[in-house]
């Protein structure tokens, strides 16, 4: 049987609405990537701690995972769009998990200015095979047809391999 694994990062929870909708869709174990030390999910200032460390290219100490990426066939990798790029718990992990020869599909969510961060996010995986890319605009504020969307991508995904 194919092993599949649901892989992502979310601080106000659109990602987290499209990896388990995904992740239920699919049959796949689900790892949440988890700062030791997050930004704050509310207040303006958000956008600016969070930003500057996108732009710093940080990568935060994540908590330890407790599912083994290198043991999955098909790995999902979502992230929200934080300034114009993935979140730097996504930088974290690329750098902690060296993938190889792998199929994979990202998917990124945003409020409508998501720039390279498809790109940005393939550059990391090269060596890699990608299956497919989305991206949802704002999910919660329409979650029905945000999570139809997920596992329709989801299920015609699972077909190419
Ligand atoms: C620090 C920060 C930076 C953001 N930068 C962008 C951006 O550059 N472009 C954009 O379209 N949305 C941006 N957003 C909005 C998020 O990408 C969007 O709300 C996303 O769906 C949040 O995902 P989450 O709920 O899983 O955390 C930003 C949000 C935060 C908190």
């Amino acid at each position: 049987m194919v092993k599949i694994l649901v892989i992502y990062y979310s601080l106000e929870g659109n990602t987290q609405l499209i990896a388990e909708n995904i992740a239920k869709t699919v049959n796949a174990d689900v790892l949440r990537l988890v700062p030791e030390k997050d930004i704050k999910s509310t207040g303006g200032r958000r956008f600016f701690w969070g930003g500057k460390q996108v732009v710093m290219k940080e990568k935060p100490v994540l908590k330890p995972f407790d599912k083994n990426p290198l043991e999955y066939d098909l790995l999902f990798i979502g992230t929200p769009v934080w300034a114009w790029s993935f979140t730097p718990a996504l930088r974290s992990f690329f750098s902690e998990v060296k993938l190889q020869g792998k199929k994979i599909a990202i998917f990124c969510t945003h409020s409508g200015g998501m720039r390279k961060t498809l790109a940005n996010i393939k550059n990391k995986l090269a060596g890699n095979e990608i299956l497919g890319e989305i991206d949802f605009i704002d999910p919660l504020k329409n979650p029905a047809t945000h999570v139809s969307k997920a596992m329709e991508w989801a299920r015609n995904l699972i077909t190419l391999i």
